[in-house]
């Protein structure tokens, strides 16, 4: 079996999956997956508090690893291959998956295969399905928000990146501003049902530039409005600035996207991260975008152990022969092909560093 671990921001997350029967068109799907969500921790201090997230993550880290075990009836001598998150990430956050990962694999005698948190997002949309080689993404996410090309595994290619804020972070900063609880992009979204999209007209930056967004400049117009408004902000005004906030966002995604899409003809579009839980996103990309969309189910777009184990089983089955016939003396320099012993978390870490050899 291989077991993943995800502990990059304020989910702890695990997931098993089996090795057995990796062939060329395997599809990935977990035997066990969980995940712990701390967002009820965080909740007073309206946004994630580092220190106390690795801390919590250090306490449900190795209990949701015992579950694992119990549920599947497996011991940690079932394990051959641990996938861990070592970046882009909260350090103190991914140092506690990442620790408890090399300690697993050093006392094991197994290898360790590191994973890119984006990665996982890219493929979350192939668990339970057939992988594709050829496909272009979104990943929308509290942290980050990038168009990937990805033309075989591991060969990773940005198109458009954020150049300031994620989308994540302005459907945060926006809910915010409306005092609505964190975490602030569910909320939002649904005081949007009730608002007029038309009612404010807040633009999305950079229009013209074709390889970043950017979605500072959305919550400065926001809180203006907000500022203007005063006293007199009734609920219906605060649904319209919702919507607005939500429509300004959204149009920005799907321009951008339906560009590169032009540029860059792709079969297949993979939208994902946690901002792929938005309504009017989903309903839009399935309906303008030319080609088949991908978007998977919530808890597969918010983070997960589940997306890191399926990159881990896609870099197992391309060094298969070295994984398998793993040796205990090359842990004198190796934790894994793509693992130094010395691996440390990386706070940012682009995608096409991870590009295959
Ligand atoms: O991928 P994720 O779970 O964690 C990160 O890696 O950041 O994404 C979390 C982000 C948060 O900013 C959250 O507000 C946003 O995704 N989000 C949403 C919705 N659900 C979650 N944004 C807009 N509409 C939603 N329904
Ligand atoms: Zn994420």
């Amino acid at each position: 079996m291989l077991l993943s671990i995800e502990t990059s921001c304020d989910e702890t997350a695990v997931a098993v999956f089996s090795l057995d029967k990796l062939t060329q068109d395997f599809i990935p799907e977990p035997l066990y997956q969980a995940v712990y969500s701390q967002t009820k921790t965080h909740q007073p201090y309206g946004g994630v508090v580092p220190e106390i997230a690795s801390r919590e993550h250090s306490i449900k880290l190795p209990l949701m690893i015992n579950d694992a075990f119990t549920s599947l009836g497996a011991t940690p001598k079932d394990i051959k291959a641990v996938a861990v998150t070592f970046a882009p990430g909260l350090k103190g956050c991914l140092l506690v998956g990442l620790s408890f990962a090399k300690a697993f694999c050093l006392s094991r005698n197994i290898p360790l295969i590191p994973i890119n948190h984006l990665e996982g997002h890219l493929y979350a949309g192939f668990v339970g399905k057939d992988l594709q080689n050829s496909f272009m993404s979104l990943i929308a996410s509290g942290g980050h928000t990038e168009i990937v090309f990805v033309n075989g595994f591991r060969k990773y290619r940005v198109l458009c990146k954020t150049r300031d804020d994620a989308a994540g972070e302005a459907f945060d900063k926006v809910a915010s501003i409306l005092t609505l609880p964190y975490p602030g992009g569910p909320a939002l979204s649904k005081l949007a049902e009730e608002g007029n999209p038309k009612a404010f007209s807040f633009p999305v930056g950079v229009p013209e530039d074709n390889s970043t967004f950017s979605f500072s400049g959305l919550k400065t117009a926001v809180l203006r409005e907000v500022q203007k408004i005063g006293a007199d902000i009734t609920e219906e005004i605060r649904a319209n600035l919702a919507a607005s906030a939500e429509h300004a966002i959204v149009e920005a995604l799907i321009t951008k996207s339906k560009r590169c899409l032009k540029k860059n003809p792709a079969k297949h579009f993979v939208l994902t991260g946690g901002v792929a839980a938005n309504r009017l996103l989903r309903q839009r990309f399935n309906d303008e975008l030319d080609c088949d969309v991908i978007i998977p189910s919530h808890s597969l777009c918010t983070d997960n152990a589940t997306m890191i184990g399926a990159v881990g089983l896609l870099e197992y089955f391309s060094k298969k022969e070295t994984y398998q016939n793993w040796s205990s003396t090359q842990h004198s320099e190796f934790l894994g092909p793509n693992a130094p012993y010395q691996l440390g978390a990386e706070a940012r870490l682009s995608l096409e560093k991870m590009s295959a050899s």
